[in-house]
């Protein structure tokens, strides 16, 4: 271990560097100061974070902060930002209320605002039933596909998110009854049998056999709602039973029991609870959905 000249200090032979002479267990320090770029740079940031205190809120007190000498709080900047969209916005919000839903969805200005409305206020109010892409589930409508229960037109859909599905409240509600053809015996159990062979058979299920018998039933027995050969009649919401889109599970076991037991779907009228603009918003989310017509 030689010494510097200069300072007297130790200096490491090995590299050529002054120690700092600490020393444990044998192994010693070299005094390597930090570059000065770096130094300098790190005093900026302490001089720059003193210079921001001052302007804006930094140091915590007993209950709130110092506020510093701009005033400057992120809450208030979003009220600010916040009035200035919906003043931005008033124009378009108010026509939406004014116009026929159908006028909303011709123009290409407020359909697209009305759509990415129409957006928030689905997945609030309609994911839990119809989930998060709208693509529904057992009991619940795939919102997404060209399979229309109720109709899926702009002034259909709307009907149907304003006065909801056999709607206890709403007297204008969407209301169908399937009869219960086993449980009243209206039917033997041949027949639903039959019948459900042949509605399977109308989708290609696995079960299905297409007889004569089972046509002629199905005519005389569900027709009516179903359509002729089970197209469906939206107008009555009877589903469509040949596109292979189920609103219940889809098989030969869930056809037989909702023709000897149906179950009857439930949606509430959103009029009693959502404002007229937001169900013309909804109708207009969902109609761009895929499916409408
Ligand atoms: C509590 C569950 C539930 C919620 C929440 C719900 N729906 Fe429904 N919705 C249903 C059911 C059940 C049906 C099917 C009724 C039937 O069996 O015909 C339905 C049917 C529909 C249909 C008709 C589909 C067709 O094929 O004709 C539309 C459109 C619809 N819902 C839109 C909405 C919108 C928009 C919202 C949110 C504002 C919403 N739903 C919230 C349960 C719900
Ligand atoms: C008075 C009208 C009506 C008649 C008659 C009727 N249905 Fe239905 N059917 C409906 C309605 C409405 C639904 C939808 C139930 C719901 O929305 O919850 C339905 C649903 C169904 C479904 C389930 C469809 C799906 O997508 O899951 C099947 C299967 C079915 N009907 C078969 C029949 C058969 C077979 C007959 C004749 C024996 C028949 N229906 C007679 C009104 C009727």
């Amino acid at each position: 271990m030689s010494t510097n000249k200069n300072t007297g200090k130790p200096v490491d032979d090995l590299s050529g560097v002054e120690t700092t002479g600490h020393e444990w267990d044998g192994i010693k320090e070299l005094n390597n100061p930090l570059p000065r770029w770096w130094l300098w740079t790190f005093y900026g940031c302490i001089v720059w974070a003193l210079v921001y205190t001052i302007f804006f809120p930094a140091w915590p007190m007993l209950s709130s902060a110092t506020t510093g000498v701009l005033g400057y709080s992120s809450r208030a900047d979003l009220t600010k930002t916040m009035s200035e969209v919906q003043v931005g916005n008033q124009a378009v919000v108010s026509k939406i209320a004014e116009l026929p839903v159908a006028d909303i969805l011709a123009d290409p200005e407020l359909n697209r605002f009305a759509s990415a409305a129409g957006e928030s206020a689905f997945k609030v109010n309609c994911t839990q039933c119809h989930g998060t892409g709208a693509a529904g589930g057992p009991g619940y409508p795939n919102l997404n596909d060209d399979s229309w229960i109720w109709g899926g037109t702009i002034d259909a859909i709307y009907t149907t998110i304003a006065h909801g599905v056999r709607s206890p409240t709403d007297p204008d509600t969407r209301y169908n009854i399937m009869p219960n053809f086993g449980a009243d015996e209206l039917l033997d159990a041949a027949s639903i049998n039959t019948l459900a062979e042949y509605v399977a058979s109308l989708s290609g299920l696995e079960g299905g056999v297409n007889t004569p018998e089972g046509a002629q039933l199905f005519s005389d027995n569900c027709a009516a709602c179903h359509g002729e050969g089970g197209i469906g009649v939206t107008d009555v919401g009877g589903p469509n039973l040949t596109d292979a889109l189920w609103l219940y599970e889809g098989s030969l076991a869930s056809i037989k029991s909702q023709i000897e037991k149906p179950r009857h779907g439930v949606m509430q009228a959103w009029s009693e609870k959502l404002d007229d603009s937001t169900i013309k918003e909804l109708a207009v989310y969902v109609h761009g959905l895929g499916g409408g017509e």
